[in-house]
């Protein structure tokens, strides 16, 4: 028999949601051995276009989908599911203070990391995209009492993959020949891409790369600013590209990753490099026996030391302002 995994998703009626049911349902997120069932969950307001959406998720006739559910209630939407993937948020908006920002989105992940706590399945595994990512996980990681901490992750896999493609045009290679493109600390324009650690065919992208101007600023402050230009562009915020990345690093959490290659993905620092103990914090991962470890030994520069400060001080600013709210 195939196995069968439960997936929550949460703001599943928004754009990211649109185009990530679907990947997920078509079987590319758990692989062609596993059926699922999504639970599927909205605000109220959006129930409506949700239907609308799992009457297409029904018309896709996917051989791996078993049931789908639409709700508003989180007691229903978080029943028993092995991951929950939380999308729906309350992104920062033009003169919204950050206090404003953490509040709102602290009530959103506090009462949904309880409901996960009391609803969701022994193994759930808890997969954090709406922003601000890290610390929306943060907040959800210490609501939900009696799951472990290291159960909760947030995304920087579009950070990664965008990275990896602005090195692959630069160095005129396939991006398949990009690794170990490590993103560090928050998923915001802080982060630190280390193209210093990242490697082109097995060889450090520095020395593959000549152009060290370009690695030091154009290409950090492109995969920094990536978000903003496609909504300069765009109109919207990314959202193909979005739910491409949650099929990329659930599926890195879910799948051995080759030998001698790492991933990128946000989860509790142990201390690890230095990070405070139950920041998340992005770090070069590897799953190995089915268990993510972050990958000790990487070496980081004056340059490299001075960006990954940076981005951690962000992360330690969003914390010690969720816990002056009372959240954590
Ligand atoms: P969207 O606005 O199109 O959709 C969000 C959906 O969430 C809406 O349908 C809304 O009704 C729903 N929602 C809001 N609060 C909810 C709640 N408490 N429970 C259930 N549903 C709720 O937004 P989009 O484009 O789909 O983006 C979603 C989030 O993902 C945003 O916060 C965005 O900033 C973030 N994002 C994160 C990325 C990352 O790399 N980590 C990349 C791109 C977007």
């Amino acid at each position: 028999a195939k196995n069968r995994v439960k997936v929550a998703v949460t703001g599943a009626a928004g754009q990211i949601g649109y185009a990530l049911l679907f990947r997920i349902a078509s079987g590319q997120m758990f692989g062609p051995e596993t059926e699922v069932e999504l639970q599927l969950i909205e605000l109220e307001a959006a129930l409506g276009a949700l239907k609308g959406v799992a009457m297409e998720l029904d018309d896709c006739a996917f051989p791996l989908l078993k049931k789908v559910t639409c709700t508003s209630d989180y007691a229903v939407g978080f029943k028993d599911v092995n991951w929950a993937i939380l999308v729906g948020s309350v992104p920062r908006k033009d003169g919204m203070e950050r206090a404003d920002l953490l509040k709102i989105n602290g009530g959103i992940f506090t009462t949904q990391g309880q409901a996960i706590a009391a609803n969701a399945a022994k193994d759930v595994r808890v997969f954090v995209v709406g922003n601000p990512c890290n610390t929306n996980a943060l907040i959800a990681m210490n609501a939900a009492k009696g799951v472990p901490s290291d159960r909760f992750y947030a995304m920087t896999t579009l950070d990664e993959n965008r990275a990896k493609t602005q090195l692959a045009q630069k160095a005129g290679v396939d991006v398949t020949a990009v690794s170990n493109m490590t993103i560090w600390g928050n998923h915001s324009a802080t982060q630190y891409p280390d193209f210093y650690n990242a490697k082109i065919n097995g060889k450090f992208a520095h020395e593959a790369i000549a152009d060290q101007e370009w690695l030091k600023g154009a290409f950090i402050e492109t995969v920094q600013k990536r978000g903003a230009a496609i909504i300069k562009a765009r109109g919207l915020s990314s959202a193909a590209s979005a739910a491409n990345a949650v099929v990329d690093g659930i599926y890195h959490l879910t799948h051995e990753t080759k030998a001698g290659e790492t991933y990128s993905m946000c989860l509790a620092s142990n201390g690890e490099y230095g990070v405070d103990k139950g920041l998340i914090f992005s770090f070069p991962c590897r799953t190995v026996n089915g268990k993510l470890q972050v990958v000790d030994g990487v070496k980081l520069n004056e340059f490299g030391t001075e960006k990954f400060n940076v981005t951690l001080n962000e992360l330690r600013g969003e914390r010690d302002a969720v816990k002056e709210l009372g959240l954590i």
